[in-house]
């Protein structure tokens, strides 16, 4: 489905995007396999990892280069935009999947780890979708997928800079489809579930806890792949601005937020009359401090 296409992916030394780099060659992709090498952290740099995933698509008779600058810096950035031209000589697709943790609770977390991790998700997002940018102007056609979370468009505990930098990046995505549009470039979100390194940390000791595990292992990386080369290719030519979830077996399009009721007074409001009347007819419709796991309360199938 991607013959002729160049396909940036970041991030994809491991995990999610070591599968969406495999996954874009197979569907005859030239890919740049971009990744820092850092831990889960973002703490330290490896260019083994891109290299070796850009060696497993050689190996399998596919084109592929290995770029090793991090997302977080725009001069950066831009050098991995710029080895897709150098390598390929054009770029077609751009996917947003590099990432880090820095999780703690709010009253506790500090403006490093704020920082750090708006600055590879949020930031690098933007630096590198802006760096192609011009490149899909010009050339009239370009698509992004960029990864957002549940932690982000629900919610989850000790995640403040994680969530925000998420749902941010929801925002963005919409904001480029908006904006490109009239370029025939398209911009789409992929909120995935899966079992990575990025959440293979959750403890396994006591019988319940391991079967909850093996249940969460059925969330394989790779399940992810089929929807992002679909949303990379022509056949999605129609397909933008939307926030897909995807668990497994199951894909979800999730909601965008818009008015859910709303109150009227022709003589305006006070804070009594909010009280009174507004809030008591609001409040039918109040969203409960729902976590992600409480949205998806089921096993993945
Ligand atoms: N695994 C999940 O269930 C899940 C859920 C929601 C969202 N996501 C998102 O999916 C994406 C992939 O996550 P994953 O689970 O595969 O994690 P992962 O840790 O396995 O992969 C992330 C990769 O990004 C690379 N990276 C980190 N900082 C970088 C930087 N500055 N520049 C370039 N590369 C950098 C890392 O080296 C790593 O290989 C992330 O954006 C993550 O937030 C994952």
């Amino acid at each position: 489905m991607l013959d002729g296409k160049v396909v940036l992916v970041t991030g994809a030394g491991g995990g999610i995007g070591r599968d969406f780099a495999l996954a874009m060659a197979a569907a005859g992709a030239k890919v740049v396999v971009n990744d820092l090498g850092t831990s889960v952290k973002g703490e330290g740099k490896d260019a083994g990892p891109a290299q070796k995933v850009a060696n497993e698509i050689s190996a399998a008779g596919g084109k592929a280069v290995a770029s090793t600058d991090s997302v977080a810096e725009w001069e950066s950035a831009n050098r991995i935009v710029q080895t897709a031209l150098d390598t390929f000589g054009r770029i077609d697709v751009v996917v947003n999947n590099a990432g880090i943790l820095r999780d703690r609770f709010f009253f506790n977390m500090s403006v490093e780890e704020w920082r750090a991790v708006i600055d590879v998700h949020l930031n690098g997002s933007f630096y590198v979708a802006r760096a192609a940018a011009t490149h899909f102007k010009n050339q009239q056609s370009g698509c992004y997928v960029h990864m957002t979370s549940t932690s982000g468009l629900v919610g989850n505990l000790g995640q403040a800079n994680y969530s925000a930098a998420k749902l941010g990046i929801a925002g963005l995505s919409k904001s480029i489809a908006l904006d490109m549009a009239k370029y025939h470039v398209r911009s789409n979100c992929i909120s995935p579930f899966a079992w990575s390194r990025m959440i293979g940390s959750i403890p396994a000791e006591t019988p319940d806890q391991q079967a909850r595990v093996e249940k969460l292992k059925s969330m394989e990386t790779a399940k992810i792949a089929p929807l992002a080369v679909y949303l990379a290719s022509d056949a999605a030519k129609d397909v933008t601005g939307q926030i897909f979830a995807i668990r497994a077996n199951e894909i979800f399009l999730m909601s965008q937020s818009r008015p859910l009721r709303s109150v009227h007074r022709a003589e305006g409001w006070t804070p009594e009359t909010i009280s009174q009347h507004a809030i008591p007819a609001l409040r039918a419709q109040f969203y409960p401090l729902d976590r992600s796991q409480d949205v998806f309360s089921w096993d993945p199938l």
